[in-house]
């Protein structure tokens, strides 16, 4: 099949089913909820919905757990109701592209079932088994949860490698056997007709030959599995034949998350001339404000350098060009919200850092992603106490550090919570200021943020200077201008921690970008003479070389 490469020109919007819209009260976000909001999504103009997992799960990580790969989660819906979703979509010009989560499956899994029975059936290999080592687990690796990757299992008197949850067991894929069953569950949904993949931490499916031990940070009792797997000796040999029997038959995109991944491995990935994936989501620029003290990872609630994010996304602009394709993102479902993270969403400065943070990505080359209710400048949940927390990641981590290794306090824990955790972006989607929001007349499976009230998409859509018709504007300059989409990339100044500024070029144009990243006003210098036709501002005038809080602009220059 040739390929089109579409998905160079689309923009992504990203749902994250369990928290966009309740369709039948049951508190849980649903596929007619989401059919409910195409309206919306066609006024916002993205061209791509990514759905978060929506398979058969028993949810010990929010879907990313799949005991079923055929069927879709009765909390959202039938078969059926997927298929008009597809069709639908499909009808309006929009792609649908879904979650594969391939590394692992559920424990659950009619797999897992037989394979941890004995050592002699059908499914024995499917998994990564191990015999105990003097009594212990087979290597130091810890699971991204806590504890061990090791459980052990009576039944086989063997332990089984989880990188995640105990109840996220990985898959052999040194097994042929596994890769063909993969390869049939990616052809059942193509067949049907989605428009391409998210590979859920797909570097991480070829495991380093004999599993060795991996250095432990100080003090840590378990290493980190993440980096022993990332980027291991048969990746590419997998993705290749991945691309061959399954992805190269249709016209689609594929978009793999990757830890770890630098510029030179998403080049060996997702090279034009690979025949392997399209896209990678790299860490790098949301691994920035990770605590000094190794022990707690990414867990810390400094603010982020702007030097240092200029540099890692300059980086990724300028070594991809013309090699292979940016993916652009600021936040997932993964991630806090961007406005809190990146910017400021004090309310005095929330909606102009909202833009300025949305033109600062979207005017780079590649393809940008925005997650559900970024377009209307979401904040974090700001969170005080443990019990309002949900994920299994966040409880996890603050039991281990908190109670377990007792290395820090419960208070300090709680700020790091309140500024990283992954449920600041799983609160349910502010739709209006009714009661929860409008999305559910029942009870939310989850807590709305407090803000809702003033912070929704009903004020969003009355209100001609909102986040939400900036990013409008944002998604309609890509589709119309080339330079966007293509044009090379210049970053000014690297040294300025106050101002990300950039240029891009293409033919005879120039593109000038100019962010202050500061609630300060500022004063800066150009070479060009800021008389450019003025594309896109967060403010209603334009006062040249002085910038003021989180201003950012847009010039094309020709
Ligand atoms: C990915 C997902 C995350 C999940 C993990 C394990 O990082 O985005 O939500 O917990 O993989 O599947
Ligand atoms: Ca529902």
């Amino acid at each position: 099949m040739k390929q089109s490469n579409w998905w160079k020109n689309a923009v992504v919007y990203q749902i994250y089913p369990r928290s966009f819209q309740d369709s039948n009260n049951d508190g849980i976000g649903d596929l007619q909820g989401i059919k409910d909001r195409i309206p919306y999504l066609k006024k916002l103009g993205v061209d791509v919905i990514w759905l978060n997992p929506i398979y058969d799960s028993p949810d010990q990580d929010n879907g990313y757990d799949i005991s079923d790969y055929r069927n879709i989660a009765s909390k959202y819906g039938s078969l059926k109701d997927f298929k008009q979703l597809l069709n639908t979509l499909h009808e309006q010009n929009m792609k649908l592209v879904m979650d594969l989560v391939v590394n692992h499956t559920s424990d659950q899994h009619d797999w897992f079932k037989a394979s941890r029975k004995s050592r002699s059936n059908k499914y024995s290999d499917y998994y990564i088994w191990r015999d105990p080592v003097n009594g212990h687990e087979p290597n130091n690796w810890g699971s991204s949860f806590g504890g061990s990757a090791w459980t052990y299992v009576p039944e086989r008197k063997q332990y089984y490698l989880h990188l995640f949850a105990e109840g996220q067991p990985d898959l052999n894929w040194e097994n042929p056997q596994v890769r063909q069953s993969v390869y049939e569950i990616m052809r059942y949904w193509l067949d049907m007709g989605i428009d391409g993949y998210r590979m859920d931490v797909i570097n991480f499916i070829s495991k380093p030959e004999g599993l060795p031990d991996y250095p432990c940070v100080p003090g840590a009792k378990y290493s980190n599995s993440q980096a022993a797997v990332a980027d291991g000796p048969r990746l590419n040999e997998f993705l290749q034949e991945m691309n061959r029997e399954v992805l190269s038959k249709y016209d689609i995109m594929t978009v793999g998350e990757m830890p770890n991944v630098t510029p030179e491995d998403a080049i060996n990935y997702t090279g034009l001339d690979r025949k392997e994936l399209n896209m990678v989501f790299q860490f790098e620029h949301v691994s920035l404000g990770a605590n000094p003290d190794p022990r707690f990872g990414q867990w810390n609630d400094e603010p982020i350098n702007l030097v240092e994010l200029k540099q890692v996304l300059s980086k990724w602009q300028n070594k991809l060009n013309g090699k292979a394709w940016n993916s652009l993102y600021w936040n997932n479902h993964d991630r806090p919200r961007a406005v809190s993270h990146f910017a400021n969403d004090d309310p005095k400065y929330r909606i102009n850092a909202a833009k300025m943070l949305g033109t600062t990505l979207h005017m780079m080359q590649g393809t940008p992603y925005i997650y559900e209710g970024e377009e209307i400048g979401m904040t974090n949940a700001h969170l005080t106490s443990i019990d309002q927390y949900e994920d299994i990641e966040s409880l996890n981590i603050y039991h281990d550090l908190v109670e377990k290794e007792a290395i820090t306090d419960s208070q300090t824990m709680l700020k790091y919570l309140a500024s990283i955790s992954r449920d600041n972006a799983r609160t349910p989607m502010q739709w209006d200021d009714s009661n929860n929001a409008g999305f559910t007349e029942g009870t939310p499976w989850y807590r709305l943020n407090d803000n809702y009230p003033t912070i929704n998409v009903k004020q969003a859509l009355s209100d001609k200077e909102s986040v939400f018709y900036h990013y409008q504007k944002l998604v309609e300059l890509r589709h119309q201008y080339e330079i966007i989409r293509l044009g090379s990339y210049n970053l000014l100044d690297p040294q300025d921690e106050e101002v990300f500024a950039y240029e891009r070029i293409y033919n005879n144009q120039k593109l000038l970008v100019i962010s202050n990243f500061t609630d300060s006003k500022l004063q800066r210098e150009y070479n060009e003479e800021l008389k450019g036709h003025l594309l896109i501002s967060n403010y209603k005038d334009d006062l040249g070389m002085t910038l003021r809080p989180y201003e950012s602009k847009v010039y094309l220059l020709d």
